[in-house]
């Protein structure tokens, strides 16, 4: 505890001597959380970290996420530096998307309107329409659809189909998926849930469609929390990745909190889902970007100004 404090110490005085500051994800170690909540920084879903970055007065952001993440703030922040604990850090989603592919399967359905999910690269966004997140993405579709829009959907197909059924609306949905939520187990989860018969079923969309079928609650990371924080449970099934039990936990003390399965019930918390990339992100490798200023977030100007279309078009439809 000692070391860690001191350690803490040293992260605070380099980003006030660096004016940066910390805009970190939910699935983040819970010590990154705490300090930067403690720093004035903020935790948030992926639509609130673009928000923060974007009215920030700091002259770096260090995005702790992973690295779609880091070129949203950079997108949006051009003038700012962006760093990452750890630019590796990236994303089953992003991978299973290349811009390359992608483009040709836009190219081949010039008629649909292109809807991404905030998981992509830069490349992939700059030839969107829209960008979305996992808190707007059904409210977005809804919108096209009463446009009579045809819509094109990338990458997450859970989400996709998620977003189809609850809004009606048919779209051409990419292959991809998300290798932490992709794992999460229907069988095994009715079985916790008759150990549970009190608990609160919460889930993300990245989930298979046979799991958000069980749940109470289908939302973003920032809507599960809220939703442990208001429904009066004592008790909630998280099918999402347990870094987020760190906040949850703040935010409702007394409550209980148990891990989706992944793999069958009784399964041990090695194998809950947490997201590889997400974990790359520490206090030891903050210290060191701090320290050495590598790590930096670069993005093309002429794809992030491309880019910047689809996402400030997201940020103006959710305020
Ligand atoms: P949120 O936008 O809900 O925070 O999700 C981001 C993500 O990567 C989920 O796996
Ligand atoms: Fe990507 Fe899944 Fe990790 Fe979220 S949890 S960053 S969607 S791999």
């Amino acid at each position: 505890p000692a070391a860690k404090t001191a350690l803490t110490e040293r992260i605070k005085a380099l980003l006030h001597a660096q004016d940066a500051v910390l805009v970190a994800h939910y699935y983040t170690d819970g010590d990154l959380q705490a300090l930067a909540e403690d720093t004035g920084g903020c935790v948030a879903d992926s639509l609130e970290m673009a928000r923060f970055g974007a009215a920030s007065r700091a002259r770096t952001l260090v995005v702790c996420g992973v690295r779609f993440m880091g070129e949203t703030a950079k997108i949006l922040n051009p003038e700012k530096r962006v760093l990452m604990p750890d630019l590796r850090a990236t994303c089953s989603l992003d991978e299973g998307c290349p811009a390359d592919a992608f483009g040709a399967f836009c190219d081949a359905h010039p008629d649909h309107r292109v809807v991404v999910y905030a998981n992509t690269s830069a490349e992939v966004k700059a030839r969107a329409d829209w960008v979305v997140t996992s808190s707007i993405a059904l409210a977005v579709v809804a919108h096209l659809k009463a446009q009579g829009e045809k819509i094109l959907w990338a990458p997450d197909r859970h989400l996709g189909h998620y977003v189809e059924r609850m809004t009606g609306a048919q779209m051409l949905i990419w292959d991809g998926a998300c290798v932490v939520h992709e794992e999460f187990k229907a069988f095994a989860l009715e079985r916790v849930r008759k150990l549970h018969p009190t608990a609160a079923v919460l889930v993300h969309p990245e989930a298979p469609d046979d799991v958000v079928d069980q749940a109470d609650v289908v939302g973003s990371t920032t809507q599960l929390i809220k939703a442990v924080a208001e429904l009066p449970n004592p008790e909630f099934i998280v099918a999402t990745d347990t870094g987020i039990f760190w906040k949850m936990q703040q935010v409702a003390p007394g409550k209980r909190l148990i891990p989706a399965p992944t793999i069958g019930v009784g399964a041990t918390c090695e194998s809950c889902a947490h997201c590889p990339w997400m974990a790359m992100n520490a206090l030891q490798n903050l210290e060191a970007v701090l320290r050495r200023g590598d790590q930096e977030i670069q993005v093309d100007p002429a794809v992030a100004a491309r880019a910047m279309i689809p996402i400030r078009r997201m940020l103006d439809f959710a305020q």
